[in-house]
């Protein structure tokens, strides 16, 4: 891969943001790129990550797009394949994230239980194990779990389980690599404003309910801005957290109204 440009905190890095056609994982590999790193953007959305790279490129970055669909293997071992062949992964952002319809786990089908575990767990551990030997002294993997990994929520049997799971795969992978200079670390937001959440947003407001002590929904950029922290060396001691981003969500376990 190219040289990144060289100013920022991240200059000379690269970074792997999975989920970047949209929503968060754009903003995160936005924010990513503007700290110098060059960039990897993985999604399904050929055309979405194409066009955020171009913005990225003119704004003077390095940005390369690999199309993956996260619930097919030979994909992900292709993605693995060009990541090799493309030498250091200093950062890899496991973003990519499906929240299925709601369904209790009585109606849950095999397919939305497999295609939600795929993605927001099989995929992190697939990317993670088996680019271990790209992750260099230094390196970080971030993986985006969920206030959901915390507390149950009714009709999210499989997206509650696979963001659960995600943070203990966070603190295994940060138990493992300790030695060999490697931090795994989480975030865990709350609502945040994008395509995945509004109709959990469009729900609660026909309720009248307050999302979270702070009342409001967070940004991408919120986000993105606590990412761009964690995988810094700011945050070099820091490994085996995650850290919720959601209004104070968390204090009141999802179940009480916010205020
Ligand atoms: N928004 C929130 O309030 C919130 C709260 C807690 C946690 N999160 C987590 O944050 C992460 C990002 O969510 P978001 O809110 O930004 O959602 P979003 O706007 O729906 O974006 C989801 C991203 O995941 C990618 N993705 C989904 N299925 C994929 C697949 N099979 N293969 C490859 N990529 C796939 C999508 O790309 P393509 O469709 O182009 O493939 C897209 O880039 C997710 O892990 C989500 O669980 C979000």
């Amino acid at each position: 891969m190219s040289a990144s440009r060289g100013a920022g905190p991240l200059a000379g890095r690269t970074a792997v943001v999975t989920g970047a056609s949209r929503g968060i994982g754009a903003a995160i590999a936005t924010r990513l790129a503007a700290d110098g790193a060059q960039v990897v953007l993985v999604a399904r959305g050929r055309e979405r990550i194409e066009e955020l790279a171009s913005g990225i490129r003119a704004d003077g970055g390095v940005a390369h797009t690999v199309p993956t669909d996260m619930t097919d293997r030979a994909a992900l071992e292709r993605l693995v394949g060009w990541l090799r062949s493309a030498g250091r992964v200093d950062v890899l952002v496991n973003n990519a994230g499906v929240l299925p319809p709601a369904a209790t786990a009585d109606s849950t089908s095999w397919q939305a239980w497999d295609d939600t575990l795929a993605v927001n767990l099989a995929a992190p551990w697939y990317l993670s194990s088996r680019c271990k030997e790209q992750l260099p002294r230094g390196g970080v993997e971030d993986n985006v779990a969920s206030t959901a990994s915390y507390y149950p929520s009714r009709g999210l049997v499989a997206y509650n389980a696979s963001k659960a799971a995600l943070i203990a795969l966070t603190r295994v992978l940060a138990l493992e690599w300790a030695g060999e200079g490697i931090r795994v670390v989480g975030v865990a937001p709350g609502k945040i404003d994008t395509d995945l959440v509004r109709p959990i947003l469009a729900w609660s407001k026909r309720r009248d309910l307050t999302l979270n002590p702070q009342g409001r929904i967070g940004t991408v950029r919120e986000v993105a801005d606590l990412v761009a922290f964690l995988v810094s060396d700011q945050a070099g001691y820091l490994t085996g957290v995650t850290v919720p981003i959601d209004g104070g969500e968390l204090l009141t376990a999802g179940g009480e109204p916010g205020r």
